[in-house]
C-alpha cells in the first residue's frame, strides 16, 4: 500500500496567505497542516509516499524533505497545474505502478485513525478473494471512499448509497443533494483507478474529478465501498474551517511550559515553548506560544497558535493563529484572525489619527 497526498492547487479560497505559501503548510496549533496528515500516514504503517506538488513545489519540499522525519520515503511528482484531483492520480501513475493506495488531501484533517480505514479495504479485500462455491467470479472491491454528514450538502461532492452501503452515484455540488453524505478527502483505490481517470472528460470547470473517476468504476460495474467518518473532518482550505481546526487540535493540547514566564497568570492548558517569553500577560488556554515569541502586557485568550518569533505588546488576542515573525502592538483587540508571516498591526501616535493599511491583493481588513 502506497500513499498519494495531494500538495498542488491553486488556494485561491485562502488568498493572500496563499499568494506565497503553500496552503498545505499553514500552521493549526503551530504545526503545518500537512505534517498531521503525512503522521497519520506513517502511524498506518504505510512509508512509500507520492507526494503531489504545484507552483509550491519548493516550500513543500523545504518542510518535508525525503520525509525521514516522519519515518516515510518521499518521491516528489510534479503536477504542471492544478487539473483536477483526478489529473494528479494521472500524473503519479509511474509511481503508483500496480499498488493500491490511499489518496490524502494535503490540506484535510481527520480525527479518525487513517489505519482503521485501510485496514478495513484491505479486511474486504482480502474477505471478497476468498473462495465461495457456487458463486462464481468474487467481486473485489475498487475503492473505498469515506463519508461525512454534512449539514450543507450542495457544497460538496455527495453520494448515495445502496441498502448493503455501497456507492451507485455520486454527484458534486447537487443542487438536490440524494443524501447529506459528503465526501472527505481520503480515499482508498486499486489500480482499476488508473483506468477510470484515464477515461473521463474535464468536467465544466475543467478539471479530472475523482468524483467522476469514481463514478466511472461504478459504473463499469466495479465494488464502491463506503465507510462513514468516526469523529471530525475538516477541509481547511478556507479561514472558518481553518480556524475550527485549530480550535479542535488546541483541544487536544497538554499544559507545558518551557519558555520564561513573568508576574503573568497561565490559565489551563498553556503551552510556552522554549525561548518564548511572557511578561506582564495572561494567557487563557488552550493556547500556544511559539519558541522565540514575546508577549508582554498582553492578553492572550483561548484558541490562540502564536506561532514562533512574534511580538504582542498592549494587545489582545483570541482564536486566532499567528503564522509567525509577527508584530502585533497597542492593536486592541484582535479575534477570529489569520495572520500570515512578517505581519505588523499597531497603533501609532501619529496625527491625524487614522486607519492606515498597506495590505495586498485578496486581503479582509474588518473594523471595530
Ligand atoms: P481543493 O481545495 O479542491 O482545490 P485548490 O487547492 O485549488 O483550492 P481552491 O479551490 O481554494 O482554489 O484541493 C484539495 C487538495 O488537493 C489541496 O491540498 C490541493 C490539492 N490539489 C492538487 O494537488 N492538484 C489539483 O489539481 C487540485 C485541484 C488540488
Amino acid at each position: 500500500m502506497k500513499a498519494l497526498v495531494l500538495c498542488g492547487g491553486a488556494g485561491t479560497r485562502l488568498r493572500p496567505i496563499t499568494h506565497t505559501r503553500a496552503k498545505q503548510l499553514v500552521p493549526v496549533a503551530n504545526k503545518p497542516i500537512l505534517f498531521y496528515g503525512l503522521e497519520a500516514i506513517a502511524e498506518a504503517g504505510i512509508s512509500e509516499v507520492g507526494l503531489v506538488v504545484g507552483d509550491t513545489a519548493a516550500e513543500v519540499e523545504a518542510a518535508v524533505g525525503d520525509g525521514s522525519g516522519f519515518g516515510l520515503a518521499v518521491t516528489y511528482i510534479r503536477q504542471e497545474a492544478p487539473l483536477g484531483l483526478a489529473h494528479a492520480v494521472l500524473v503519479a501513475r509511474d509511481f503508483l505502478g500496480e499498488d493500491d493506495f490511499v489518496m490524502y488531501l494535503g490540506d484535510n484533517l481527520l480525527e479518525q485513525d487513517l489505519q482503521e480505514l485501510v485496514r478495513r479495504f484491505q479486511a474486504e479485500r482480502a474477505r471478497s478473494v476468498a473462495p465461495r462455491l457456487g458463486e462464481g467470479e468474487p467481486l473485489l472491491p475498487a475503492a473505498q471512499i469515506l463519508l461525512a454528514h454534512v449539514e450543507d450538502p450542495q457544497r460538496f461532492g455527495v453520494a448515495e448509497l445502496d441498502a448493503a452501503g455501497r456507492v451507485v452515484r455520486l454527484v458534486e455540488k447537487p443542487e438536490v443533494p440524494p443524501s447529506d453524505l459528503a465526501l472527505a478527502g481520503v480515499y482508498l483505490f486499486d489500480s482499476r483507478i488508473h483506468e477510470a481517470v484515464a477515461s473521463i472528460k474535464p468536467s465544466a470547470r475543467g478539471e479530472l474529478e475523482i468524483t467522476d473517476a469514481i463514478q466511472w468504476l461504478v459504473d463499469a460495474g466495479h465494488i464502491v465501498l463506503a465507510e462513514i467518518l468516526k469523529g471530525w473532518w475538516i477541509d481547511t482550505g478556507k479561514l472558518t474551517p481553518l480556524l475550527e481546526a485549530n480550535r479542535l487540535l488546541l483541544e487536544q493540547i497538554e499544559r507545558r511550559v518551557e519558555g520564561h514566564v513573568e508576574d503573568s497568570e497561565l490559565e489551563g492548558r498553556v503551552i510556552v515553548e522554549a525561548g518564548a517569553r511572557v511578561v506582564r500577560s495572561h494567557v487563557r488556554g488552550p493556547a500556544i506560544i511559539g519558541a522565540g515569541t514575546e508577549v508582554s502586557d498582553s492578553f492572550v485568550g483561548p484558541f490562540s497558535a502564536i506561532g514562533p518569533k512574534c511580538v504582542i505588546q498592549h494587545s489582545e488576542v483570541e482564536h486566532s493563529v499567528l503564522c509567525g515573525s509577527s508584530r502585533v502592538i497597542d492593536a486592541g483587540r484582535i479575534e477570529d484572525s489569520l495572520l500570515g508571516y512578517d505581519v505588523e498591526v499597531t497603533r501609532s501616535a501619529r496625527r491625524p489619527r487614522a486607519t492606515r493599511l498597506m495590505v495586498g491583493d485578496h486581503c479582509q481588513v474588518d473594523l471595530s
